[in-house]
C-alpha cells in the first residue's frame, strides 16, 4: 500500500541518471526516424520502434522505476514527475517516459509539489448523474490537469462493481450495475484521453472489497462473471479504448488477477481485442513467466519480476521473444494512439476556477434527493427566518475519500490544517462550506446557528430554536479498509434522532462513500445524499437545498434497510475492530493466508437484482431520486427487432427539471434470470408541462446471456418484458416483445 513520505523528495531529486534528461516534455521537432512519420498508423509506428530497440531497452519499458515518492529511501529518477509511478523513456529513440498519476477523483499529491488539483465529486456521485456528458467532463478535468502538471498517464477509471456496499473504495467506483458503470466510466476515460493523456481502467477484476485484498480468492462462476463485473469492464474498455488496464491485487477463481490467463489473455486480449497494455496494481505482480505468459505487460512499481528475471526468462526461452516484443509494442502503441507521444504534456498553471465550476456542475447533477415530506424542500431564501446547521464540519467544508484517491485540499484539511500532501489514513475536509453559502448567499436574512453535532443534547437544543434544522452526517471511507456495517459511524444516528425530536422540520444531508443505514428515516422530513461532493460541494448542496438547482440525481446503488438484507451480512474476513484484518499490505504476517470470498452466493444477482429476486424491500431502490417537479410516462412502443423503445415523458409539475428515464428488461424464462436488468436510459430536460418523446436504443449485448458452452453472448428466443419509468421499482410502462434467438452477439 503506497504511503507518502515527503522527506525523501529533496534528496532524491539530486540523483543524476544517465537514462533521461529532466522533464523531457517539450514538443519535439519533427525527426527523420521512420516511427515519427505520422502518416503511418500506431501499430506500424510501434513495430518500427520495437524493431529499433535493444533487449535492455525493451526490458526497461516493461516495469516501473520503484516506489519513488511513495516510499522513503526509494530513488527518484530524473524525468520522474513525482506521481505514483514512472517508467523511463529512451531518449536515443525520442521515446518519452511514462509518468503515472493516481487520479481517481482528481490528481493525487499535487500540494507536495506546490501544485493544485481539482477535487471532483466521488465517482459514485458522478455516476448518480446518469449523464455520459458529465462523465466525459469529469474525465476531461482530470486529463486537462494531468497535462498541465506534466503527467502523460492517468491511473484511475475505477469500474469494479459495487457488489459489496461496505467496500472502502466504493467512492472510486460507479455503481452496482454493469451497464451503468461501464458506460459512465468509459466516458470518463474518453474524457481523459481526449487530452492526449493515456487513460486507464482499473482494478481488473472483482476487487470488490478491501479486506484481505492482497490475499483473498474471489469465487464467481464464469457466466455470472461475464454478465456482471467483467461486463462493466467490457463496456468501458470498448468505449474508451484506454491505454492501460490495471490488474488487481486479489485472486480470482484461484489465480492472482495479474497472472490470470482467463482474465488477461483469453477475455481481455482475445475476446475483447484490447490493444493497450496491462499494468499491475502496485506490487500486484507475483511471478515472471506465469504473469508474462498470462498477459501482464508491465510490472509496477518496480522490477522484481519484469527486470533481470524477465530478461533471463526470455533468454532461456521460457517467455518467447515475441511475447516480450508484444508487451513493448502495446506500451509504445498506446503512447502513440493516445497522442501522448506526438503531443507530450507541457506544464502550465492549472485553472482552479474552471475545475471548480466543472466539479460543482457534476455535483449538482449527481446529488440525490431521497425524501421530501410535506415539501420541506426547497427552502425559501425569502421566507426562512432561522436555520440550525449541525454536524460533519459543515461550517468549514465537505468530506473527501482517502487512500490513493485522496486529492490534496487547498490549504490542507479545513479542520486540522497541515502542510504538504494529504495523509493516507485520516479524513480530509475540503474548504467548501455549505453553511457559508447558506449564510452569505442563500439566506442572508436568516439567523444561522451552528452546532458541531458531537453532543446530541446540545445539538437538539440548537435545533429547537430554529425553524429548520439541517443535520450533516458523514461516513469517511478509504482504500485498504471496509466499513464494518452500513451504519453511520459514531453517535450520528443518535444525533439525528435527537435533532428530529427537537425540530419537526429536520433535513439530513449525507456525505458518504456509498449506501448507509437510516434508522431515523421515518422521523425526518428531508434527506439528501451528497456523496463526497468535491471542491464545489458546499455550493452545490446549498443550491439544491434552496432550489437554485432542481435535484435530478438518481441512485446508482441500492440502499439496504439493514446489513442482514445483503447477500453477505458481514464483509468476508473482516473482524470487528481490525479494520482490514491485517491483510491489506503484501508484506504482512498474514500475506500467505488466502481466504475465499464466495460471490457465488449472489452470482449475477448484484444489488437491485438480489433485492428483487429475494423479495426484499430496500430502504431506497436503485435508480431512485426525487425532483422538485414530477414526471409522467406514457405510450411505450418497441421496434419489432428489439433494437429500441420509445415513450413520452411529461413534466407535470410547475418547475423545469431533468428526468432520468430508465428502461429495464426481464429475459425469457429459458434464460434463468428471474430479475429485471437495466438496459438503457436517457437524461432529459423538461420545462413545466413540456412533453418529449424519448427513444432509447437497446444494445443486443445487454439483452443477452453468456453461454459458457459456446463461450460467447447469445440472445435467447422468447418473450422479453420491457419496462420503463423513473426508478428500478417505479416502472409504469410495460411491453412484452417476442424476439428471435441470436447465436453470436459478442465475445
Ligand atoms: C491502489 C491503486 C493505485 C496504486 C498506486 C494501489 O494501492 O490499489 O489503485 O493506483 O496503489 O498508488
Amino acid at each position: 500500500m503506497p504511503r507518502l513520505v515527503p522527506a525523501v523528495c529533496c534528496f532524491a531529486l539530486l540523483l543524476v541518471s544517465p537514462i533521461e534528461p529532466m522533464f523531457a516534455q517539450t514538443p519535439r521537432p519533427a525527426l527523420a526516424e521512420p516511427w515519427m512519420n505520422r502518416s503511418l498508423n500506431a501499430d506500424e509506428r510501434a513495430d518500427l520502434l520495437v524493431h529499433a530497440m535493444t533487449m535492455e531497452e525493451k526490458i526497461q519499458l516493461v516495469h516501473g522505476s520503484g516506489w519513488g515518492v511513495l516510499r522513503a529511501g526509494d530513488p527518484i529518477l530524473p524525468g520522474h514527475n513525482l506521481g505514483a509511478g514512472f517508467t523511463p523513456g529512451i531518449p536515443r529513440l525520442h521515446l518519452p517516459g511514462i509518468n503515472f498519476a493516481d487520479s481517481a477523483v482528481g490528481i493525487r499529491m499535487a500540494a507536495l509539489q506546490s501544485r493544485y488539483a481539482t477535487l471532483l465529486p466521488s465517482v459514485i456521485g458522478m455516476a448518480a448523474t446518469w449523464d455520459p456528458g458529465s462523465a466525459t467532463l469529469y474525465g476531461s478535468v482530470i486529463g486537462r490537469e494531468l497535462r498541465d502538471q506534466g503527467f502523460n498517464m492517468s491511473i484511475g477509471g475505477g469500474v469494479d462493481l459495487i457488489r459489496e456496499p461496505r467496500n472502502g473504495r466504493n467512492f472510486e467506483y460507479a455503481s452496482e450495475d454493469p451497464v451503468l458503470s461501464g458506460i459512465m466510466v468509459g466516458h470518463l476515460a474518453e474524457g481523459v484521453q481526449a487530452n492526449h493523456v493515456m487513460g486507464d481502467i482499473k482494478h481488473y477484476a472483482v476487487n470488490d472489497q478491501e479486506t484481505g485484498r492482497n490475499v483473498l480468492n474471489a469465487l464467481l462462476d464464469r457466466r455470472s462473471l461475464r454478465e456482471t463485473d467483467l461486463l462493466a469492464f467490457q463496456i468501458a474498455i470498448g468505449l474508451a479504448k484506454p491505454a492501460g488496464v490495471m490488474c488487481s491485487y486479489n485472486r480470482l477463481n484461484g489465480d492472482y488477477a495479474c497472472e490470470n490467463d482467463y482474465l488477461l489473455h483469453q477475455v481481455l486480449k482475445q475476446d475483447w481485442g484490447f490493444k493497450g497494455f496491462v499494468l499491475s496494481d502496485w506490487e500486484g505482480t507475483h511471478s515472471t513467466s506465469k504473469a508474462a505468459l498470462a498477459g501482464l505487460d508491465m510490472e509496477q512499481p518496480g522490477d522484481t519480476y519484469f527486470g533481470s528475471a524477465l530478461k533471463l526468462a526470455v533468454e532461456r526461452g521460457e517467455v518467447p521473444q515475441l511475447r516480450l516484443d508484444d508487451m513493448v509494442h502495446r506500451i509504445v502503441r498506446s503512447m502513440i494512439a493516445s497522442g501522448a507521444f506526438d503531443d507530450p504534456p507541457v506544464r502550465r498553471v492549472v485553472d482552479p476556477f474552471q475545475g471548480r465550476d466543472d466539479a460543482q456542475k457534476i455535483a449538482e447533477e449527481g446529488i440525490v434527493l431521497l425524501q421530501n415530506h410535506g415539501g420541506v424542500l426547497p427552502l425559501s431564501s425569502m421566507k426562512l427566518s432561522s436555520v440550525a446547521i449541525i454536524g460533519a464540519h459543515a461550517d468549514v467544508g465537505v468530506l473527501s475519500g482517502g487512500g490513493s484517491a485522496q486529492v490534496d485540499a487547498p490549504n490542507g484539511d479545513a479542520v486540522h490544517p497541515y502542510f504538504g500532501s494529504s495523509p493516507w489514513n485520516q479524513p480530509v475536509v475540503f474548504p467548501s462550506s455549505p453553511m457559508r453559502y447558506i449564510r452569505e448567499q442563500l439566506a442572508p436574512g436568516a439567523s444561522v446557528t451552528f452546532d458541531e453535532g458531537i453532543d446530541p443534547a446540545s445539538a437538539a437544543k440548537t435545533a429547537a430554536q430554529a425553524k429548520v434544522a439541517i443535520v450533516f452526517v458523514q461516513q469517511w471511507m478509504t482504500e485498504g479498509q471496509d466499513a464494518e456495517t452500513l451504519s453511520l459511524p459514531g453517535n450520528q444516528d443518535a444525533l439525528v434522532h435527537a435533532v428530529a425530536a427537537a425540530n419537526p422540520n429536520t433535513i439530513v444531508v449525507i456525505e458518504s462513500g456509498g449506501p448507509v443505514k437510516m434508522p431515523w428515516k421515518g422521523e425526518v422530513k428531508g434527506i439528501l445524499e451528497a456523496w463526497y461532493p468535491g471542491i464545489g460541494g458546499g455550493q452545490a448542496i446549498a443550491n439544491l437545498l434552496f432550489g437554485c438547482v432542481n435535484p435530478s440525481g438518481k441512485l446508482p446503488v441500492t440502499f439496504a434497510v439493514k446489513d442482514e438484507d445483503l447477500p453477505h451480512p458481514h464483509v468476508t474476513g473482516l473482524t470487528a475492530g481490525t479494520g482490514n484484518n491485517g491483510m491489506d499490505g503484501k508484506n504482512n504476517p498474514n500475506a500467505d493466508k488466502s481466504f475465499p470470498v464466495d460471490y457465488n452466493v449472489e452470482g449475477m444477482m448484484v444489488g437491485y437484482k438480489w433485492f428483487q429476486s429475494k423479495g426484499k424491500a430496500p430502504l431506497f431502490p436503485f435508480g431512485f431520486g426525487l425532483s422538485y417537479t414530477q414526471f409522467a410516462y406514457a405510450d411505450m412502443e418497441a421496434k419489432p427487432d428489439g433494437s429500441s423503445v420509445s415513450f413520452t415523458v411529461k413534466n407535470v409539475g410547475a418547475r423545469g427539471g431533468d428526468e432520468i428515464a430508465q428502461v429495464y428488461v426481464t429475459l425469457p424464462g429459458s434464460a434463468g434470470e428471474p430479475f429485471r436488468k437495466l438496459v438503457g436510459w436517457k437524461r432529459i430536460s423538461l420545462a413545466p408541462q413540456e412533453v418529449k418523446r424519448v427513444e432509447i436504443a437497446l444494445d443486443p449485448l445487454f439483452l443477452s446471456v453468456f453461454s459458457v458452452a459456446q463461450d460467447r453472448f447469445v440472445r435467447m428466443p422468447g418473450e422479453y418484458l420491457i419496462e420503463a419509468g423513473g426508478s428500478s421499482s417505479d416502472l409504469p410502462l410495460h411491453l412484452r416483445v417476442p424476439l428471435g434467438g441470436l447465436s453470436d452477439v459478442a465475445h
